[in-house]
């Protein structure tokens, strides 16, 4: 149903003058003798006396607004997923590149690495990376599945990846961004991790005999 305003085809503030003006014109437009209707001529009528009485504003509050939706309206659901950026350690060794280098992930991004080497995976919330690692099928290591080995350690570079049981590391290694991918939930809305750390200092011996998936 148009609004008073669409009727007269004028914006909501329009002026006095314009109001009127846009009635003189409407009028002529829909006038039974110049081709309208009888309907369409009561209608510029009631809308041209609703605006200029003032009540044309309860006809939003009956009718709801039929103005474009704002852009925070209409902007799209946020992506409740966490999107991780991986990096494998045997490519950060193969390449003679850092751990503790700024540019790492740069650096990956640009040396058109294997997908198992390097890329994007998605998790959904609440999923642990492992799953989430092996559900996009990579084969990354592990062993026990529940914290109690280093295997399936991985350097967390950015973002934040919590862990939900008791495990194996030391509160020397989690302050170095050490964290286990198998009970590891991200908690951030991206994250980036070097997986295939499990060689590390001060990790190779939590490690288990390794399984495969
Ligand atoms: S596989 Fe053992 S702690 Fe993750």
């Amino acid at each position: 149903m148009p609004s008073p305003f669409d009727v007269l085809q004028v914006d909501r503030d329009a002026d006095e003058e314009t109001v009127h003006q846009a009635y003189r014109r409407r009028v002529k437009e829909v006038h039974p003798d110049q081709g309208g209707s009888a309907r369409e001529f009561q209608l510029v009528q009631s809308a041209y006396e609703t605006i200029v009485e003032g009540t044309a504003e309860s006809w939003y509050e009956t009718n709801g607004t039929d103005e474009p939706a704002t852009a925070a309206e209409s902007a799209p659901e946020p992506d409740p997923n966490v999107h991780v950026e991986y990096l494998d350690y045997e490519a950060v060794v193969a390449n003679g590149w850092e751990l503790g280098d700024d540019e790492l992930f740069r650096k990956a991004r640009r040396a058109g690495l294997d997908d198992d080497a390097y890329g994007e995976l998605t998790v959904e919330p609440g999923d642990y990376l492992l799953e989430a690692a092996e559900g996009a099928g990579f084969d990354w290591p592990f062993s026990c599945r529940g914290g109690a080995c280093a295997n399936c350690a991985v350097l967390v570079v950015g973002g934040e990846l919590e862990m939900t049981v008791d495990n194996v590391l030391s509160d020397e290694l989690v302050a170095q961004g050490i964290q286990l991918s198998c009970i590891g939930t991200p908690v951030s809305d991206d994250l980036q991790v070097v997986y295939n750390v499990k060689d590390l200092p001060g990790l190779e011996e939590l490690q288990l005999p390794s399984r495969t998936s």
